[in-house]
């Protein structure tokens, strides 16, 4: 494993993963699992982000104290399974923007196919935190990032849940200066290019769809 991918085994988010793996895992408890692994996930990828030193008056004396400005932070949800791992992450960085990016899987070719696409204008002095919790082929991340890149943000990291080694191959041959974020390495993926063992469609167990 490289730098480039931060495998978050605190054991939180290994415990929950785990209750979201479960085929009998009710449409509430996954939603509900998600977004508490988002929160705790958002701990991580925001550890090193950069903070500003401003004066506050404590009720003893003046001093300098840092600060994350939440309005540089854009949170991209590639939908639709991405918008689960919004609440989670909001709650801990409420002022934080929010884009997204609609694509879906061609089913014959596995490639991804863009029909929606959202950021804030001023992408130059943001911090952007690509959400998606599958990084699978890798090809839905890698349009995703594509994207992303030419509105040239200030930096780009990409969050997931579970991430199969052929995506992770394929997202960084394309985005080497892209860290991933994932909560777990899966095997591989099958021959419908679902992680194995994986958890299932992410986005129908978010959304009962199923
Ligand atoms: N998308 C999913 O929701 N699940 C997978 O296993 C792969 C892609």
């Amino acid at each position: 494993m490289t730098d480039l991918v931060h495998h978050l085994t605190h054991p939180l988010i290994q415990h929950k993963l785990t209750l979201m793996r479960r085929k009998d895992t009710s449409t509430n408890s996954f939603r509900r699992l998600l977004h508490e692994i988002g929160i705790l996930m958002a701990y991580e990828v925001l550890r090193d982000m950069p903070v500003q030193m401003i004066t506050v008056e404590t009720p003893l004396e003046a001093m300098q104290a840092p600060t994350i400005d939440g309005k540089k932070i854009v949170l991209v949800a590639i939908m639709r399974a991405g918008q689960g791992f919004l609440d989670g992450m909001l709650e801990v960085v409420p002022s934080a923007r929010v884009g997204h990016v609609g694509l879906f899987r061609d089913p014959e070719t596995l490639n991804a196919v863009e029909y929606y696409f959202k950021v804030p204008h001023d992408m130059g002095e943001r911090d952007v935190i690509v959400l998606d919790p599958m990084l699978a082929t890798g090809n839905s991340a890698v349009a995703s990032v594509d994207r992303i890149r030419a509105t040239k943000p200030r930096s780009i990291r990409f969050v997931c849940l579970l991430a199969a080694p052929e995506g992770l191959a394929n997202f960084h041959q394309h985005h080497p200066d892209v860290p991933v974020y994932t909560a777990a390495i899966d095997r591989q993926l099958n021959e419908h290019g679902y992680i194995v063992p994986g958890l299932g469609d992410a986005g129908d167990r978010i959304f009962g769809t199923k």
